[in-house]
């Protein structure tokens, strides 16, 4: 989704600092890109391309862009296709101002109806673009330019994250509502960004905007509120280094975030699980007795949030995952139910919006998420953090393992149950998906299958989860059409896709009930001559109805859902690595989906 980066004070080059800010954004998927740079005594220079950061280099090159501050942008395209006009940043008439905004204006049209009748050219289909036209006609008056940018600001509705500079001025204006913003304070320049990873190689100081807030970057910084009230803000440290967001040699972020599970793991468990006793410990949050949970959150998330629901039912406490988009049409929460938001990001302004309505309605809310400091984080009753470390490849993967570790803690911890056989089988867990990544055959298995036209994934009980998650990562770097089905549910319409040219990925995990009816289901696949690869720790006999067997170390069944997937996650990886799709940025998608 859109990135903002700004700086102000980079003396050894300002320009390079942003290009490197937009690069280090790519992560959120975006279709085009731009910089705008200022100073003192000098205008307004600008460049901003359709495409990739490549293509806005190229549009640099032979150019001297100078200025001593500036803004940068990625964009995902919401109100008009990606061309380099709708590209931000967005200027003025006068090319006096200019703006990167992420989020979405909701007011713009009547505004830029208004600011039309009055004169103005707009020269884009955005919503943003009302914005560097709001602060020309405010700095007609006169005032000075922070003036004019809060006066612009205060005009519009919406979500929004936004940054601006003014010709011959070096300072960065920065506003934020319901989206990002997070200020960087480095030794001698200043920094904002949508995400820390845009300015992590300069600074660990941070200062994470709320809702409402206004800030200005020049030779210091300062926060106020909407009326101009200085806020006292804390400067926090972020304990990751900047080396954890580069490739450390895989030809992926993919790849090697899901060569880090194994250490995501350990990180999300450290200090949480008693070694010795079984006992599980999440500090104040394991006083929670919620007499009801609902999840609600998006994409991969999701599907951790219906594997969740899955622990907490198991231990007699009703619960149930909603995706975040739908959550508002749903049951309200009764009694003493907690919302549990799940959000890698904890930006995702679809579980934002859920959350905000289950405490409009009254209910307690957590989340579980991967990012310190988030909007999630802040806005809820309760946060509990997966530890995964920052993931970059936009399709989940490290942070989908750490979320189903952090969520049987939560369950053991809140809702109880028996935590003898699940807390070992969650410490050998990192040693375990170790061994599934060293000993994989998913390569052998990619390359039979990477030109089939469609992908089945089949799955029971907690392992329904992961079949719907196996399907989502094929889709959605693959291309390929995929879908995931309740093991039980193929006969009942989907088996009607089956043939022998769609292969059907099958998790079978223990010889109990769930397994025997699931084989039940591989045999009406194989019947119907679809090849079989079976996902099985070896314990029931699905291997003799299968072409293919991805082997898992045999463990308690809910570890067993985070190894299968593990095996999942490496078919989808290399049938995508084999076409060539762009693996890290597929098609159309974002990391953080900040629009609902
Ligand atoms: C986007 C990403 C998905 C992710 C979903 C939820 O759609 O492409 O990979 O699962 O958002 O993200 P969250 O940060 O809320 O977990």
């Amino acid at each position: 989704m859109c990135g903002i980066i700004g700086c102000v004070g980079r003396d050894d080059g300002t320009l390079e600092t942003l290009v490197h800010g937009l690069s280090k954004l790519e992560y959120r998927g975006y279709d085009s890109a731009g910089v705008a740079l200022t100073g003192p005594g000098t205008g307004l220079d600008i460049c901003k391309r359709a495409g990739e950061i490549d293509d806005l280099r190229d549009g640099l090159a032979g150019r001297t862009l100078s200025g001593t501050v500036g803004v940068g942008h990625t964009r995902w395209s919401t109100h008009g296709p990606p061309t380099d006009e709708n590209a931000h940043p967005h200027m003025d008439c006068a090319g006096n101002v200019a703006v990167v905004h992420n989020g979405i204006i909701e007011n713009y049209q009547p505004l830029r109806d208004e600011l039309t009748r009055a004169g103005h050219t707009f020269t884009s289909d955005t919503d943003t673009e009302v914005v560097p036209h709001l602060i020309e006609d405010a700095l007609e008056g006169g005032p000075d330019p922070e003036e004019a940018v809060r006066t612009a600001i205060s005009r519009l509705d919406g979500s929004y994250a936004i940054a601006a500079v003014v010709a011959g001025h070096e300072v960065v204006f920065a506003a934020r509502n319901d989206s990002p913003l997070v200020l960087g304070i480095g030794d001698d320049a200043l920094y904002l960004a949508s995400d820390v990873p845009a300015f992590r190689d300069y600074t660990d100081r941070v200062i994470y905007l709320d809702d409402g807030e206004f800030a200005r970057l020049d030779g210091a910084w300062t926060v106020t509120d909407a009326e101009g009230t200085v806020v006292e803000k804390p400067v926090d440290t972020v304990d990751w280094d900047p080396e954890e967001t580069g490739k450390s040699g895989y030809d992926h972020y993919m790849l090697k975030e899901i060569h880090e599970q194994p250490r995501a793991l350990r990180q999300c468990l450290r200090g949480r699980v008693d070694e010795l006793g079984g006992a599980v410990d999440i500090g104040d949050l394991g006083d929670l007795s919620p007499t009801g949970v609902q999840f609600v959150a998006c994409g991969t998330s999701y599907h951790a949030g219906l594997y969740a629901a899955g622990l907490f039912r198991a231990a007699g406490v009703p619960a149930q995952a909603f995706l975040a988009s739908e959550y508002a049409s749903g049951v309200p929460p009764t009694g003493d139910a907690l919302v549990v938001g799940i959000t890698q990001s904890g930006e995702t302004a679809d579980t934002l919006s859920a959350l905000r309505e289950a405490r409009r309605r009254g209910a307690r809310t957590m989340a579980v998420t991967n990012t310190v400091g988030s909007t999630a984080a802040r806005e809820c009753d309760h946060a509990f953090y997966i530890r995964a470390g920052p993931e970059i490849g936009v399709a989940a993967t490290k942070t989908f393992a750490s979320q189903l570790a952090a969520l049987n803690l939560l369950a053991l911890a809140t809702a109880g149950g028996d935590a003898r056989d699940i807390v070992p089988a969650l410490r050998d867990l990192p040693g375990d998906v170790q061994a599934v990544l060293d000993d994989s055959t998913a390569p052998a298995v990619a390359e039979t299958y990477e030109d089939a036209p469609a992908y089945f994934f089949i799955g029971r009980g907690l392992h329904y989860p992961v079949a719907l998650e196996g399907a989502l990562k094929m889709k959605e770097i693959t291309y390929k059409h995929a879908e995931g089905f309740a093991a039980g549910e193929l006969k009942h319409g989907p088996l009607a896709l089956v043939t022998e040219n769609t292969p059907v990925f099958a998790v079978v995990t223990g010889d109990g009930e769930l397994a025997r009816k699931t084989v039940g289901n591989v045999k009406e696949v194989e019947a119907r001559n679809a090849p079989v690869v079976a996902v099985t720790d070896g314990a029931s006999d699905v291997e003799r109805y299968a072409d293919h067997v991805l082997e898992i170390p045999e463990t308690h069944p809910r570890a067993a859902s985070v190894l299968a997937n593990v095996q999942l996650q490496l078919v989808s990886y290399h049938v995508a690595a084999r076409l060539g799709r762009s693996i890290d940025k597929p098609r159309n998608l974002a990391k953080s989906v900040t629009v609902e």
